[in-house]
């Protein structure tokens, strides 16, 4: 098939987000204006530079109450967002957290997880998750909108501080196996990391110019 998703897809649900995956889930900690932590997963997230450490996430249109979401504008006005990492054992915590809940609702008490205190920042991280990305709020860009007052926004914040539970590092590397993180799929299906498989980068030689010979 081929559309222009200006006309529409004739699938019964958006293909586009069951076609770039797996997506990894940024489970982003936030606190509002009078102090009232938020959680919420934004699967629409990554790691976008290394030197100095970039994250972004980005955030929808709020059918829910309109504006923007609570992680973009908490993360506006604090300057600060906290990125856990949702694991396999979290996934039921992760799932529920994405309740479109009133901002007043603190998500972390919703789910039963245990707020535990950040190094750096003042948002408080899942204890729960073995791994955290400390934020600093670097900007945020408004993208294109059907809903100009709930505008599709991209956050990006500089990673201030890493926290990475010792169990999960094996002979000095992030085991992606140990961590177990779990990833998004499209419509409502998940992924999880439970294998890997390992390719040495090409180098580039004079003899790989010969290539288009074989
Ligand atoms: C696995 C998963 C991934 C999600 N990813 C996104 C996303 O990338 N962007 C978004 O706007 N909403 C996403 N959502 C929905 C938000 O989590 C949901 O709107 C939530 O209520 C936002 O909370 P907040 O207003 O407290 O930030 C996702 C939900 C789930 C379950």
């Amino acid at each position: 098939m081929f559309y222009e998703p200006i006309n529409g897809h004739n699938l019964a649900s958006n293909p586009l987000n069951a076609i770039v995956i797996p997506r990894p889930i940024g489970w982003i900690s936030t606190l509002s204006k009078d102090d009232t932590p938020n959680l919420a997963p934004y699967s629409f997230f990554n790691a976008v530079a290394y030197e100095p450490p970039q994250v972004m996430f980005a955030a929808t249109s709020n059918h829910a109450f309109g504006g923007l979401k609570d992680a973009v504008s908490d993360a506006q006005n604090s300057g600060e967002f906290v990125v856990n990492i949702a694991t396999w054992d979290l996934r039921f915590q992760m799932n529920d957290s994405a309740v479109p809940a009133p901002r007043y609702i603190d998500e972390f008490e919703y789910v039963g997880l245990t707020k535990e205190k950040s190094e750096i920042v003042s948002c408080p991280r899942v204890k729960e998750s073995p791994v955290h990305l400390e934020c600093r709020y670097i900007r945020s860009i408004e993208m294109l909108s059907n809903d100009k007052a709930s505008p599709n926004t991209v956050v990006f914040g500089e990673v201030i501080g890493v926290h990475i539970d010792d169990r999960v590092i094996i002979d000095g590397k992030v085991d992606p196996v140990y961590l177990h993180p779990i990833g998004r799929l499209g419509y409502t299906d998940f992924v999880h990391v439970n294998n890997r498989f390992n390719m040495d980068r090409p180098t580039w030689t004079s003899n790989s110019d010969d290539r288009h010979d074989v």
